[in-house]
């Protein structure tokens, strides 16, 4: 059958939170997110000065050139619509050139996330080895699965999931932080959402937690032109 699955994901403006990273002072934070979604990296330290180098190891560079990347007046950095090819270090430094703080970033291709619905019966990603002078093995970490988006009726909830790889022995790595500068084309290395149905009672104490987007599941059939308007939405195919 040629149905397409069309999930669009609406961002409410009242709902609409950028995600805050945070890291122990003088630490090193390696993190996989999704790309097209606003972060803020925080550096509690008013005359920040961050630098970035991306994974080629090129030299790093004064953030303050890159066009979607704002210093905020408390220190911390602001990406709008991050790329994949902006994965790399971001280092925050106090006047005195100390190190306050380094995040070490993975923005996974959200154009290639990979969708599945439990109660469809579709599978997530299987694990995968790949030889690349050692094996090693290509898989997802979930993070939690997010709060149910209804209470006291028949609901969903998701969670996201980002490509890892794992060497024997050696802690997991997102997957671009690990492959650097080695060229590998493989289709299992995408970030993945799952979802599934969910039956919660109200509790009107409990702040719905649901970060990221909501969203509504369009079955549609076989298409030749098609308009979505889906104003302040992405939408994954
Ligand atoms: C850095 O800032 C602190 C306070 O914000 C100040 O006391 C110190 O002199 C500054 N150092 C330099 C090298 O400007
Ligand atoms: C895939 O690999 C991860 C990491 O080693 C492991 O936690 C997980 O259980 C594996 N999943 C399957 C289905 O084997």
């Amino acid at each position: 059958m040629l149905a397409t699955l069309l999930l669009l994901s609406l961002s409410l403006p009242t709902l609409w939170t950028q995600i805050l990273i945070s890291c122990a002072y003088k630490s090193l934070c390696q993190q996989a997110l999704l790309s097209g979604n606003d972060v803020v990296l925080q550096c509690d330290h008013p005359k920040a000065l961050w630098y970035y180098s991306s994974i080629l190891e090129e030299e790093p560079l004064l953030v303050s050139s890159m066009p979607n990347i704002k210093k905020l007046p408390g220190g911390s950095l602001q990406l709008t619509n991050p790329q994949p090819s902006q994965t790399g270090l971001y280092h925050c430094q106090d006047n005195e050139s100390a190190l306050v703080v380094d995040y070490e970033l993975d923005f996974q291709d959200v154009t290639t996330l990979h969708i599945t619905h439990k109660g469809l019966g579709q599978k997530p990603l299987q694990n995968e080895t790949l030889k690349l002078g050692t094996s090693v093995l290509i898989f997802t970490q979930w993070e939690p699965w997010q709060d149910c988006n209804r209470c006291g009726k028949p609901g969903e909830r998701k969670r996201l999931g980002y490509c890892y790889i794992e060497e024997p022995l050696e802690k997991p790595m997102p997957c671009w932080l690990y492959l650097r500068v080695e060229k590998v084309k493989d289709s299992r290395m995408r970030p993945e959402m799952q979802v599934e149905a969910c039956l919660v009672p109200c509790d009107h104490f409990k702040e719905i937690n649901q970060p990221y987007f909501i969203f509504d599941i369009y079955q549609l059939g076989k298409l030749t032109n098609i308009w979505l308007t889906c104003p302040l939405a992405s939408i994954y195919r």
